[in-house]
């Protein structure tokens, strides 16, 4: 028995972040590639407030109140790990934990890259905020908050992995990517309602993807080129 779980919104996104992040992180700390490390942070940045909102407003196991993250359930679904099926048709309790840290952490990536370009000189989205800490302690910052998100993508595939040795069943895998697992629930509906909120909440973090990488960015403690030529001839005169 199929049930659809995951609708194509929750899928795009989720690709979507995976793909960002991936490359994201590949490219962090590379000046030559600083513009499309930031638009493909922002586009992250954009994913999450998305992912938030249908966590209030969207199809049945995206909303976060069917996350079944009370410690009863946490509790329950480690004691009944060696049943071959999961009771679980949405996210099982520690995936559904492990997904709002990830959720938490790619913002907060996002957010602290944000902080390093607008505490730059060309600022982020035309503005400039005075943070009162030097550039290195940001970037700093910044890299500690990616590698808790990196480690937390390392968390989520091992948890996988280890949910379908144990509830081979499920076919949970195959699930982000059809949408379907095998097991008996109540399908997820798109309302109309979902897919146009989805359509127009997928079109801005593509747009200020777009936005970003055109924008050229300057972090904070360097200067803009023709900024520094013009400061080392004034020197010389
Ligand atoms: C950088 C890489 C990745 C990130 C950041 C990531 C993040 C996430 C997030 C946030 C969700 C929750 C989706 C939602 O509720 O909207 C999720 C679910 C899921 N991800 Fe990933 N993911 C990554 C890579 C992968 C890969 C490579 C696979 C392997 C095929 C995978 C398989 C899944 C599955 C099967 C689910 C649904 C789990 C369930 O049914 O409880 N993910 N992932
Ligand atoms: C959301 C996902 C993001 C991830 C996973 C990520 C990851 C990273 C990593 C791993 C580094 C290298 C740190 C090092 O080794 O020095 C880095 C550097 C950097 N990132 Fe991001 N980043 C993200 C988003 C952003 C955003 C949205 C921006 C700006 C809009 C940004 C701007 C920067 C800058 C300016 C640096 C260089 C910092 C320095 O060298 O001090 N990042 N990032």
């Amino acid at each position: 028995m199929k049930t659809y779980i995951w609708t194509l919104p929750t899928r795009l996104f989720h690709w979507l972040l995976a793909v960002s992040f991936g490359v994201a992180y590949l490219l962090g700390g590379d000046e030559e590639y600083l513009s499309l490390h930031a638009a493909l942070g922002s586009l992250i940045g954009g994913l999450i407030l998305f992912r938030i909102i249908q966590g209030f407003s969207g199809p049945k196991y995206a909303r976060f109140l069917n996350f079944p993250v009370s410690p009863a359930s946490v509790r329950e679904f480690i004691l009944s790990m060696k049943r071959s099926k999961s009771e679980h048709p949405g996210h099982n309790p520690l995936a559904s934990i492990i997904m709002l840290c990830i959720l938490i952490a790619a913002l907060a990536s996002a957010m602290s890259g944000m902080l390093i370009l607008a505490s730059g000189e060309t600022g982020m989205f035309g503005i400039r905020i005075r943070t009162g800490f030097d550039p290195d302690s940001l970037g700093e910052l910044h890299e500690i908050v990616a590698n808790t998100f990196l480690a937390l993508v390392g968390i989520h595939l091992t948890g996988i992995l280890v949910d379908t040795i144990f509830h081979p069943a499920n076919g949970t895998i195959l699930s982000i990517f059809t949408g379907y697992k095998k097991v008996q629930a109540k399908e997820a509906v798109s309302s109309a309602f979902h897919s146009g909120f989805s359509a127009f909440w997928f079109v801005i973090p593509l747009l200020v993807f777009i936005y970003v990488l055109k924008y050229q960015p300057i972090p904070a403690g360097e200067k803009d080129q023709t900024e520094q030529v013009k400061e080392e001839n004034e020197e010389t005169d």
